[in-house]
């Protein structure tokens, strides 16, 4: 059996979780679920980065204690995780006492082996970005831009990590491929943040004196973790890296390499294409232990059109207030439209602008109208025309024979956009083939051919044809949405049909004498409030 091990960013808790992070982590679920079809041993690890500035300083703004504040915002995001489906086998908290040990652990070793060294720093260092800055980071205009928020002076000691050492080497990997990168074209982005790189090395401290919401480094105790090096290590602590005697965590080496480290192009570099595979060599992982990042782009919010600027876009952030609450989202048009149009309508490494309208319209034509009608047509037109019961007759034609090869064909396209990370792609695949069976039912329409005794066993091919069709593209519907999936099967009565493997999904698994159930709308239309006047 193939295991596969797909993570996720951990997302900040310093507040809700919003329409990114949603996506995000329905895109991990749709391939954890796939991965699974297709008979892998999957492990889905995810969680919240819950130490870092941004948290104290978060905390401090509310009055509360940060520990509170992380506890609270975490619930948040696992709450929105149990609502939308999103099923996920570790959870990566990083105040979680198994992690920080293993951080220790490292940090401890990297000290011992000289990798780790004290160093005065005087200089600007950007609070939003938490990161010290360099002259490079001057703008044309000599200052440092709006990118990194809030900048101050300041002169400390702090600890370093050798990571110039492992450019020369991290430029090989990168270029041969050992570090996988996806999209493709994201790969000369890194490149280029290679050569930066090469001529600083990694500050992996903060004194507690101005942060002490962090991992104490375990040798040098009026410091803590910077937040990146604390935070990368999830991927690692989580899946069992020197974890304890009879911890209850995965076995490490059936585990690591990741299949797939899903995040956001704005960490991409440089913390996953350049601290975290330096981390990772100074640890003693070699270059064909080296995981895969799937970048995927950027949800923007449309700006409303009030004036002449209607249409253009704007970044999505906290202080715009233009932050979409997905919650409340599932909660007006259901879990169902949320998560297809999340993966439905973004270009995965593309970006895309979240517009409530397409999430409307995409799930009452793909869903409500094509799929929806076409299961209710089936199931219905099964139940009152032969009575419920399907049967393999020897009746066959060229009609029945297109809707066997066009979902063939669907499939086998459906498998490679998979394969491919192409979400999209697969939805539109389902989407061609639901649309070939409306159209072979107006065109062989059983309820005008039933008028004819002789054409009996026509019409029970074709009913044939339609429910195994619905069949089919409910397992393949079910990565995407497995509660629907499971709805379908249950008013075809086929629960038990399927082996719940890809490779077994082929023409002919309901067997004649296979009784179908009662049809029930499975994606009723939403209709807004003010469509109702
Ligand atoms: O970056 N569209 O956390 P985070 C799409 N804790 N994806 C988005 C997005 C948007 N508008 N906004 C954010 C962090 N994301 C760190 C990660 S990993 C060891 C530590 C994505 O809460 C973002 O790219 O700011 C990232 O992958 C994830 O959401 C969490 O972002
Ligand atoms: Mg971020």
């Amino acid at each position: 059996m193939n295991k596969f091990f797909i993570t996720t960013a951990i997302d900040y808790p310093n507040g809700s979780p919003h329409i990114g992070h949603a996506y995000e982590k329905v895109l991990a679920d749709v391939i954890a679920r796939y991965r699974r079809l297709c008979g892998d041993e999957v492990f889905f690890l995810t969680g919240v980065d819950q130490h870092g500035q941004k948290m104290q300083q978060t905390a401090d703004l509310e009055g509360l204690n940060v520990a509170t504040l992380a506890t609270r915002n975490t619930r948040r995001f696992v709450s929105l995780w149990e609502k939308l489906g999103v099923h996920y086998d570790g959870w990566a908290a990083t105040t979680d006492d198994l992690h920080k040990k293993c951080v220790q652990k490292i940090l401890t070793t990297l000290h011992d082996e000289g990798q780790l060294y004290k160093k005065a720093y005087k200089g600007f260092y950007s609070v939003r970005q938490e990161q010290y800055l360099t002259e490079k980071d001057r703008g044309e205009d000599g200052g440092f831009g709006e990118e990194w928020g809030e900048v101050i002076e300041l002169e400390e000691e702090n600890w370093y990590f050798r990571l110039s050492e492992h450019a020369e080497w991290l430029k090989t990997a990168v270029t041969n491929g050992s570090l996988g990168i996806l999209p493709e074209f994201r790969r000369a982005e890194v490149l280029n943040a290679i050569e930066r790189a090469s001529e600083t090395d990694l500050c992996i401290s903060r004194p507690k004196d101005r942060l002490h919401w962090g991992i104490e480094l375990p040798f040098d105790p009026n410091f803590v973790t910077y937040v990146w090096f604390d935070a990368l290590i999830n991927y690692i602590s989580f899946a069992g890296y020197r974890s304890e005697e009879g911890s209850s965590l995965p076995d490490f080496d059936t585990l690591w390499p990741a299949n797939a480290h899903i995040i956001g192009k704005d960490i991409l570099v440089p913390a996953h294409a350049i601290y975290w595979p330096c981390m990772l060599r100074a640890m003693g992982f070699t270059e064909n232990q080296m995981p895969m990042l799937l970048v995927h782009g950027w949800w923007n919010i449309r700006k409303k059109s009030g004036g002449t600027d209607g249409g253009s876009e704007e970044k999505m952030s906290k202080s715009l207030g233009n932050v979409v609450d997905p919650s409340e989202l599932a909660e007006r048009f259901g879990v169902d439209a949320v998560r297809y149009y999340l993966v439905r309508d973004i270009v995965t490494g593309k970006d895309s602008a979240f517009d409530p309208e397409r999430l409307i319209s995409l799930f009452n034509s793909e869903l409500a109208n094509d799929l929806g009608n076409l299961l209710n047509r089936s199931i219905n037109m099964t139940k009152r025309f032969i009575g419920g019961e399907l049967s393999q007759t020897s009746y066959d034609d060229q009609a029945c024979e297109e809707v066997r090869s066009s979902l063939a064909e669907t499939i086998k396209s459906y498998r490679s956009a998979m394969d491919a990370y192409d979400l999209p792609g697969a939805l539109k695949a389902i989407n061609s083939h639901v649309v070939r069976c409306n159209q072979f039912i107006e065109k062989n329409p059983p309820f005008e051919l039933r008028k004819d005794e002789s054409q009996s066993e026509r019409v029970a091919t074709i009913l044939y044809h339609l429910c195994e069709s619905c069949l089919h593209l409910s397992v393949l519907l079910s990565p995407f949405l497995p509660d629907a999936a499971t709805k379908i099967r249950g008013q075809l009565r086929a629960e038990q049909s399927f082996s719940g493997r890809l490779d077994d999904l082929s023409w002919g698994i309901l067997q004649g004498g296979h009784q179908t159930g009662k049809a029930k709308p499975v994606f009723p239309r939403i209709v807004l409030e003010e469509d109702q006047n």
